[in-house]
C-alpha cells in the first residue's frame, strides 16, 4: 500500500522498523500502539485511554497536542518548510532565542541549537573544550562525568554517562573522561522527600580524590544532571550542587547542567538551576522545549563562555559546529508557542503548586509490597521496587506493565518506576497515577 493516508493503519508486519532502546523481538510478539494523544492522555489502537504519567519521554509538558503548538506547526510548515542556519538566517530562530530569553536564569544570553538531547550534549562539551582552547588553555581535555548519569547516546553523551547497560557494546569512547559517583545512598537517604539531608560529605571526598588523580588543570567539564533521571529520579543531596559549583569556580572547570528533563518547568521554574539556586556556566536542554511536539535542542551559554570564544577574524567561524537541523523552523515556531502556553497557563507555577500535592502521594506508597525508596523532587519521581533474587529490574518492569493494562503508562528504568507527568496534571490524576501504582504492587 503506498498511500499516505494508510499511515495510521495497523500494518500487518513490524519488521522493518528496528525499535529504539527496544527488546524488538518480545515486543513484536505482544505490541502496543498510542493512536492518538490529547492533554493528559493517550489513546490505545484499541480505542483505551491511557493516562500519561511521564509527559511522553519527558517532554510533554504542557500535556499533548496542544492546539496552539500544533496551530503554530501548521502555520509554519506553509510558510517556511525548511531554512539552514548554515550562514543564512530566517526569522522564526532568532525570535525564538529572544524570546527564551525571558526564562533564562541572568547572564545566559545566548543559545546554540541543536536536534536533539544528545546533540545538545556533544554542543555543550565541544563548547568546553573549545572554551578552553580559545583561551589558550587547550590542555584541558578532560570530562567529568558521573555514575548513574544520562545524557543521551552520542559518543560525547555516552562517554560521560554512567548507565553500564548502555555503554557496553561501544568499546572505550572518548578517553580522558572519569565519573564521580552517583548521588543515591538507600542506606542513608531511602524515603527522603525532595532533596536528600546525607551525601555531601562523601560526595566531595570523592571529588577531591578525582581532582587530586588527574589535576584540576587538565580539566576542562563537569556535566550532570541537577536530578539524575534516567538514572532513576536521583534529586541531589543539600548542598551537593553548590560544593561543585564552588570547586569548579577555584579550578577554572566550566560546570554544565544538562537539563533535557529539569528544563522547562520540572522543577517548578523555568530550570532546575533557579529551582535549586546554583548557577552553571552551560545548560542544556531539549525535550520541554517544543513540548515533545518537533525534535529540537539547544545549550544556553553563559556570557562568560560565549565572549572568550568571539575573538579573533571576525571573517573566521567561532565555533566550529552545527547541524543541518540547528534552528528547524518548524522547531522554532512550536518552541515559541511552547513558550507562550507556559507563560500564559502558568504552568511552571502550576507544577510547583503540585509538587507537594505530589510527594504527598507518592510516599504514601511507602509501605505497598517490594517498594524500597521513593524519591520526588518537583513533578520528578521514582517508585524503587525491590528486585527478585537473580532477575535484577524485572519485578519494576512488570510493575509497569501492570499498571499500564489499568490505564497509567509509567515507565521501569532499572530498579525504579520513573514518574514525569506533564506539568498540567490535577491532583486527581495524580491520585490515580499512585493507586495503580499500589494495586500494581500488590498483584506482583
Ligand atoms: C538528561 C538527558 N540528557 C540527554 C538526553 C538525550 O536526549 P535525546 O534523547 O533527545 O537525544 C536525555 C534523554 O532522555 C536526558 O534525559
Amino acid at each position: 500500500m503506498r498511500s499516505s493516508a494508510a499511515i495510521d493503519a495497523i500494518p500487518n508486519s513490524l519488521e522493518a522498523f528496528w525499535m529504539p532502546m527496544t527488546p524488538n523481538r518480545k515486543f513484536k510478539k505482544d505490541p502496543k500502539f498510542f493512536v492518538a494523544a490529547e492533554g493528559m492522555y493517550y489513546t490505545t489502537s484499541g480505542g483505551e485511554r491511557i493516562l500519561d504519567a511521564i509527559a511522553g519521554l519527558w517532554c510533554v509538558n504542557a500535556g499533548h497536542c496542544h492546539p496552539r503548538i500544533v496551530e503554530a506547526i501548521r502555520t509554519q510548515a506553509g510558510k517556511l518548510d525548511y531554512s539552514s542556519s548554515f550562514g543564512i538566517g530566517h526569522p522564526a530562530v532568532f525570535n525564538y532565542a529572544n524570546r527564551l530569553q525571558q526564562i533564562v536564569p541572568p547572564g545566559f544570553n545566548h543559545v546554540f541549537l541543536a536536534g536533539s538531547g544528545s546533540e545538545a550534549v556533544d554542543t555543550a562539551l565541544k563548547l568546553a573544550l573549545a572554551y578552553h582552547r580559545a583561551r589558550g588553555e587547550g590542555h584541558r581535555q578532560r570530562l567529568i562525568g558521573r555514575i548513574r548519569g544520562y545524557h543521551g547516546v552520542g559518543f560525547g553523551g555516552l562517554s560521560v554517562a554512567g548507565i553500564g547497560w548502555q555503554r557496553q557494546q561501544f568499546g572505550v569512547m572518548l578517553p580522558g573522561v572519569a565519573h564521580l559517583p552517583d548521588t543515591h545512598e538507600i542506606q542513608r537517604n531511602a524515603f527522603s522527600r525532595g532533596q536528600p539531608e546525607h551525601g555531601t560529605d562523601r560526595l566531595r571526598d570523592a571529588l577531591d580524590g578525582l581532582l587530586y588523580a588527574h589535576d584540576p588543570s587538565t580539566i576542562a567539564a563537569i556535566i550532570v544532571e541537577p536530578v539524575a533521571g534516567a538514572g532513576g529520579v536521583l534529586p541531589p543531596p543539600r548542598g551537593y550542587l553548590e560544593h561543585l559549583r564552588k570547586v569548579c569556580d577555584e579550578h577554572h572547570i566550566l560546570l554544565i547542567f544538562d537539563e533535557v528533563v529539569t528544563g522547562f518547568g520540572r522543577l517548578g521554574a523555568p530550570f532546575a538551576a533557579q529551582a535549586l539556586g546554583v548557577t552553571p556556566d552551560l545548560i542544556t536542554c531539549a525535550k520541554g522545549m517544543t513540548n515533545g511536539a518537533v525534535p529540537m535542542g539547544g545549550v544556553l551559554v553563559h556570557d562568560k563562555v560565549h565572549s572568550a570564544m568571539m575573538t579573533g577574524s571576525e571573517a573566521a567561524v567561532e565555533f566550529s559546529h552545527g547541524y543541518t537541523y540547528s534552528g528547524h523552523p518548524l522547531a522554532c515556531a512550536a518552541a515559541i508557542a511552547t513558550l507562550d502556553v507556559y507563560e500564559d497557563e502558568g504552568l511552571f507555577e502550576h507544577a510547583a503548586k503540585l509538587a507537594l500535592p505530589w510527594e504527598q502521594a507518592l510516599h504514601g506508597l511507602r509501605n505497598a509490597p517490594y517498594v524500597i525508596d521513593i524519591r520526588n523532587l518537583g513533578l520528578l519521581g521514582a517508585v524503587q521496587i525491590e528486585s527478585a533474587p537473580g532477575a535484577f529490574g524485572q519485578r519494576a518492569r512488570d510493575c509497569a506493565a501492570v499498571c499500564h493494562e489499568d490505564g497509567v503508562f509509567v515507565r521501569a528504568l532499572g530498579e525504579s518506576l520513573i514518574l514525569s507527568p506533564p506539568l498540567i496534571a490535577d491532583e486527581t490524576q495524580i491520585l490515580k497515577i499512585v493507586e495503580t501504582i499500589g494495586r500494581a504492587a500488590k498483584s506482583l
